[in-house]
């Protein structure tokens, strides 16, 4: 509790502002208000902003409950619908959904957040000494500079720079380990307006790691809001070029992209992280961040081949593994009428989040080539039984959804599917065929109890 006290007298004035409460704006602001800083969250949609109020967090991501409900009842954390006051530092946390003409981002909650943040402004009695906007929602570059600002300054009659600040600071958090990423960041990008606003962003992060503080990068608005695009382009290029790697080992026999993606791997030139082969990258960041990077660059007139192709491959990633399926039943009538077992619908394990998984893409092909479709994960059923309907058997278990099955594909690669033994597959199953579609098992010891194919595996 001494602790506490000492830690928010010497933040002294700093308040923080997060306007968005979404999966980033939510663990962003209980992190801090864990800490001991003065946060005020603010969610539009007044059915969520209750649940927050009453401790219930609208997402599945560790430790976010935990920290919400300490912060509310140690009173750092505050819950309300219209932003009525600014602190010193306001994050902006809205989503920048796709546009789905063309994958652009589309900005409707920016620009109306920024309006508000200008309305509040022009009040100057509702104003800290000099409140600095820092933009975390992942914006293609320019839009601070060209969209937020001028929103702000003419809603608010102010001038950026004199009145109030504006910084960019995107966040690299992962679903499933955010708390931890916000607490262990690799690196802080701030890009700022002025070098005030820098100065205010570097210093309170600074109070809040002391001793851990990651490096610092601080640079103009666009560069910080293309680290962000580049950083995700990079790790998607990292899949997809693992995954051009695993197709042609697959067709090549005696071959492995996991041993190939260690013996890369250990070039500390190229690393070993984000060079696992499997069904291509999903979520509700890689695919839409590297659609709106092409889509920014056919608007600078640059053709962007190389995150076309990344794009490409990882579309296509899901039909490699259906083709396999394919062809175990080539000459058996085909996939129809076959009982095809699917473990793992999330886009990727612990998470319940199923927006752009692989499993709907071979969900979908599986079931127009007529085949049978008993699907399992530990925690997405809901959402995809909200999508699918009766049009699959939901099972219980993996060991349910097996049964009886032609077939089973490894689409998530939980824990509790690595920990099934080829006889746990060979005694339950009608013909026991695996696809390995994330590599988690060894392709030996399975190789020799059953049928087994894998992405990447020669044969
Ligand atoms: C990603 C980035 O990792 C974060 O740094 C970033 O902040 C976040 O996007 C964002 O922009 O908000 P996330 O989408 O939560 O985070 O998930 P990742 O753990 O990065 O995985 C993304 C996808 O890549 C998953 O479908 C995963 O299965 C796939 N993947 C990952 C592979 O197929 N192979 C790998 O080696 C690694």
């Amino acid at each position: 509790m001494k602790d506490l006290l000492t830690r928010q007298k010497a933040l002294q004035k700093s308040t923080v502002s997060v306007i968005g409460l979404g999966y980033v704006g939510l663990t962003t602001a209980v992190v801090f208000a864990k800490n001991g800083i003065p946060v005020v969250g603010y969610e539009i949609d007044p059915k969520r902003a209750q649940k927050i109020r009453e401790g219930a967090v609208p997402f599945e991501e560790p430790m976010v409950k935990e920290l919400l409900k300490e912060s509310l009842k140690a009173g750092t954390f505050k819950v309300d619908e219209k932003i009525s006051k600014l602190s010193d530092i306001v994050f902006l946390t809205v989503g920048t959904p796709s546009d789905k003409r063309d994958g652009g981002i589309d900005l409707t909650f920016v620009k109306s957040v920024s309006k508000m943040i200008g309305e509040v402004l022009r009040s100057s009695d509702k104003l800290v000494d000099y409140p600095v906007v820092v933009v975390k929602s992942t914006v293609v570059p320019g839009t601070t500079e060209n969209t937020v600002k001028p929103i702000i300054e003419e809603a608010s009659g102010k001038k950026v720079g004199c009145d109030f600040g504006l910084a960019v600071n995107p966040e690299f958090l992962k679903e499933g380990a955010a708390v931890q990423d916000m607490f262990e960041p690799d690196r802080i990008v701030i890009g700022e307006f002025d070098k005030r606003s820098g100065d205010t962003l570097e210093r309170f992060y600074q109070w809040f790691y002391e001793k851990k503080m990651p490096p610092v990068v601080r640079t103009n608005l666009v560069n910080a809001e293309f680290i962000k695009y580049a950083s995700n382009a990079f790790l998607a290029t990292k899949i997809s070029f693992i995954n051009s790697i695993a197709n042609i080992a697959q067709k090549t026999p005696g071959a492995d992209v996991s041993i190939i993606a260690e013996g890369i791997g250990l070039d500390n030139r190229i690393g070993r992280k984000f060079l696992n082969a499997g069904l291509g990258y999903g979520g509700s960041c890689f695919p839409k961040d590297v659609r709106a990077l092409i889509a920014f660059s056919k608007q600078a007139r640059y053709s962007p081949v190389l995150l076309d192709a990344v794009d490409s491959i990882n579309q296509n990633q899901g039909s490699v593994a259906v083709k396999m399926i394919d062809e175990v039943f080539e000459g058996n009538g085909g996939s129809k009428g076959k009982t095809i077992a699917v473990l793992g619908l999330a886009f990727k394990p612990n998470t319940d989040d199923i927006r752009e998984a692989v499993s709907i893409r071979i969900i979908k092909q599986l079931l127009s080539s007529g085949a049978k479709l008993k699907v399992y994960d530990p925690v997405a059923m809901p959402n995809v039984e909200m999508e699918f309907g009766n049009s699959l058997t939901y099972s219980k278990s993996s060991l349910e959804a097996i049964e009886d099955s032609d077939c089973a594909i490894i689409v998530t690669e939980w824990d509790e599917f690595k920990k099934l033994e080829p006889k746990d597959y060979f005694e339950r199953m009608k013909t026991p065929i695996i696809i390995d579609g994330r590599r988690i098992y060894d392709s030996e010891k399975f190789g020799k109890a059953l049928k087994f194919k894998a992405i990447g595996l020669g044969q």
